[in-house]
Order: C-alpha cells, then structure tokens, then sequence
C-alpha cells in the first residue's frame, strides 16, 4: 500500500525527513502531499533543499487565511488529492492546521492515520495547536509518541495501547543527521554577529498577535539585549507588530528574515542562551545543551524541562533568568530525554512496515 505524507508548516518538514527517508530504505511507495500552508521560499523550499526531502508530488497552494478560511480551503484540497492517490495510511506531522485538516478528511474517507509526535499536551485550549493535537489523536490509528509523558497522556485519554508507539523524536533525528554542518563561526560571520550572543525566535499568537503582548515581548527583548546581542530571525506572523513595538530600533537587537534550518542551527548550537516560545526549539536546545528560556507560562514539551536545558520564564522573569545563565548557573542534566538518539524515523518505519503487512 502507498503512504501518503501530509506537510505544510516548517516544523513539518523538519518532522517528516527523516520518516520519508527511512521508509524510502525499506522500499515503500510515498506520496508528499505539501498543503502550501507556509509558502514563502524561507518558510518552504529551503527546508527541501536543507533536507534532502524529495520533491513535494503535490502543492496545494492552500496559503494563508483565519483558521477557518485556511482549514476549510486544506479540508477541500486534501480531500480531492485523498481520493485520487487512494492511499493505504496518511501520515500526519505536530499539530498545525494542515496536520487537523489531513487527519479529519482521511478519518472521513475511511484511511488510517497515523500521527508523528502524538500525545504532546499543554492543557491550555487557547492555543490553536492544543486543538488540533487532540482531536489528531482522536482520529489517529497510529500514535507515534516522542516522550513518556505523551504516552501516559494518550492511556488517559484513553487510547488503546497497541495504537501508542513510543519511538523517539524525529526532529532529532535531523538534528543529528545535520549536526556537522551547523558552524556557528561561519554564521556570524555571515550575519556579523559578535563571539558572544543569544537567538530569539518568537511567533506564537499570545506573545505577538496582541500590540500589548508584542509590547510587552519586546520591552523584555531589549533590555535582555543589553546584557547580550540578540539574533532575532523573524518568523512572518508578528513581524511587524514587533518591529513597531520597538524592537527594529533596540540596540544590541539584530533583526533577520527567517533562517534555513543549516544557518539557524548553525547560530543555536554556538549561543549563549536561546530565547523562544517554538515548540521545536525547546526540544533542539535540549539535545544540543544551549540554556534555553521559553516566554510561556506551559509548555507541551516538559521533557526538555525535566531532562534538558529548557525554563519557562514570563516577561517580568526574562532579564534576571538570562543573567542567571550568563552567570552559568544553567541547568544541564546528566541524562537527556529517552530514545532521542537519532533513530525515531526507523522506527516509525518498522511499525509501519507491519501495519502495512497486516492491513494490505
Ligand atoms: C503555524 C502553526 C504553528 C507553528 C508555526 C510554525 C497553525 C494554527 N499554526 O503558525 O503551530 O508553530 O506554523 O512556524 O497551523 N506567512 C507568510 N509566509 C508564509 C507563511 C505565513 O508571510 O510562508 C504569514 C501570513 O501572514 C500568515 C501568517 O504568517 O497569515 C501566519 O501563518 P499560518 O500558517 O496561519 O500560521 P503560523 O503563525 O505560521
Ligand atoms: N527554524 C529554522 N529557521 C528559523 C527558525 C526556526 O530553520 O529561522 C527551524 C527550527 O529547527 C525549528 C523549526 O524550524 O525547530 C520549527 O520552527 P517553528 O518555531 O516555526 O515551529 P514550532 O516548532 O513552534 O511549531
């Protein structure tokens, strides 16, 4: 049977790699289906090209919108692309709103889904990419789960436990794939950086989509900056919003597009301290030992607390946190978050290699 990959966002494609890689060695027929959620050529095809992911079969072009404009265009497109490629198993990626939309319109026609990076959990509802994790999980027959504490939430939600796969994470897996290419010197250099600096990434809608949240975000920001120069790749959902709330003029703040995944990781693994409130960028600062502070009051991803380098820390809590880790007082536990060794991609591949066995 085909496998029918669904991606659109840049978490996705990080995500997918090396699932389409692995299942690509054990012989298997794949379709990449790319929604086009995230389309500019720095949100989308460098990430290919970085990746060494194939060519996407299909781009739907669905773009931008409302939630409900942009689920209802990827409800529609996905459905006409489902039912022409007729696919054994979709295999869906984290929780934005091509991985929802790809999960109910196969729930619908009767294929199985299989959901990479199940059980995460904030259980904070205001936040769309709690929504769509936990009705994915709902629709998924596969859970792939990348933490222990995913899995323990899956069994109290229910889920039959020969559904739940512990596996490992396969953003790390591309991580450590690409690792010897991530050369910090060479980055700042290129963006003329001093030795000593922080990265900051921001883009969720409680940190930028308010002007009083980006207020307060970039107040925060550039008073951490004159304790640190700040590389600030900016994610295009807020951008100006931070721009105008002051943020272009801070000193010590330097502003870029956003970065392909080489140049970022490239800056992370050689900062002082990262500042975010990514989901990946927790997990990537974990694996990587870089002291990471995230501008949330929860976090889906407590593995990167309990076994990594990762905080969560309000505005107000910013600039004596960052102090903190500048003064080495970061944590850096002995023991990294279980089966995050490089091996998630392989592993998913081993299920569905069975699954499939079982169901053609
Ligand atoms: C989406 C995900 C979020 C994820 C993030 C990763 C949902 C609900 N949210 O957020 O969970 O953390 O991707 O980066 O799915 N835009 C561009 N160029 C692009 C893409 C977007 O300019 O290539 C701009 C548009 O103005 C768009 C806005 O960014 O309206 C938001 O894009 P959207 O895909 O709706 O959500 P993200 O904020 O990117
Ligand atoms: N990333 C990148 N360039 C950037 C910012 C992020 O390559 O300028 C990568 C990084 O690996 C990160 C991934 O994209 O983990 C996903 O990013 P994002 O924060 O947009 O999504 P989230 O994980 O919050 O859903």
């Amino acid at each position: 049977g085909r496998v029918l990959h669904v991606v659109g966002t840049r978490p996705n494609f990080v995500k997918a790699a090396p699932v389409v890689a692995a299942l690509r060695t054990s012989g298997h027929e794949q379709v990449l289906v790319h929604t086009g959620q995230h389309y500019d050529e720095r949100m989308s095809q460098i990430f290919f090209r970085e990746l060494d992911l194939p060519e996407p079969d299909t781009d739907l072009g669905v773009g931008s919108g409302s939630h409900a404009r942009q689920t209802a265009d990827l409800l529609v497109a996905l459905e006409g692309e489902f039912t022409a490629r007729a696919p054994a198993l979709v295999v869906v990626y984290g929780d934005v709103n091509s991985t929802l939309a790809a999960a109910l319109v196969a729930a619908k026609l009767g294929i199985p889904v299989a959901h990479v990076e199940a059980g995460l959990r904030s259980f904070d509802m205001t936040m769309p990419e709690e929504v769509n994790r936990r009705l994915v999980d709902q629709l998924a027959e596969l859970l792939f789960a990348t933490s222990p504490e995913a899995v323990g939430h899956l069994a109290r939600e229910g889920a039959d436990s020969g559904r739940v796969h512990f596996v490992g994470n396969p953003m790390i897996d591309t991580l450590l794939t690409h690792m010897d290419h991530f050369d910090p010197a060479a980055v700042r250099a290129a963006y003329g950086l001093p030795e000593r600096y922080g990265v900051v990434t921001l883009h969720r809608p409680a940190n930028v989509d308010d002007p009083e949240a980006a207020r307060a975000a970039a107040r925060a920001l550039t008073e951490a900056a004159t304790q640190l120069d700040l590389a600030v790749p900016l994610h295009p959902r807020g951008r100006a919003a931070l721009r105008s709330a002051g943020l272009a003029h801070a000193p010590g703040v330097h502003l870029f597009e956003p970065l392909g995944y080489v140049a970022f990781m490239g800056l992370v693994r050689g900062a002082a301290a990262v500042i975010t409130d990514s989901g990946g960028v927790q997990e990537e600062t974990t694996v990587l030992g870089i002291p990471c502070l995230t501008l949330r009051t929860t976090t889906e991803r407590p593995v990167t607390v309990t076994h990594g380098t990762n905080r969560l820390v309000r505005h107000g809590e910013l600039v004596p946190a960052l102090r903190k880790v500048l003064d080495g007082q970061a944590p850096s536990p002995a023991e990294g978050p279980p089966l995050w060794d490089g091996k998630a991609g392989a592993r998913i591949a081993r299920v569905v290699t069975q699954w499939l066995e079982r169901h053609d």
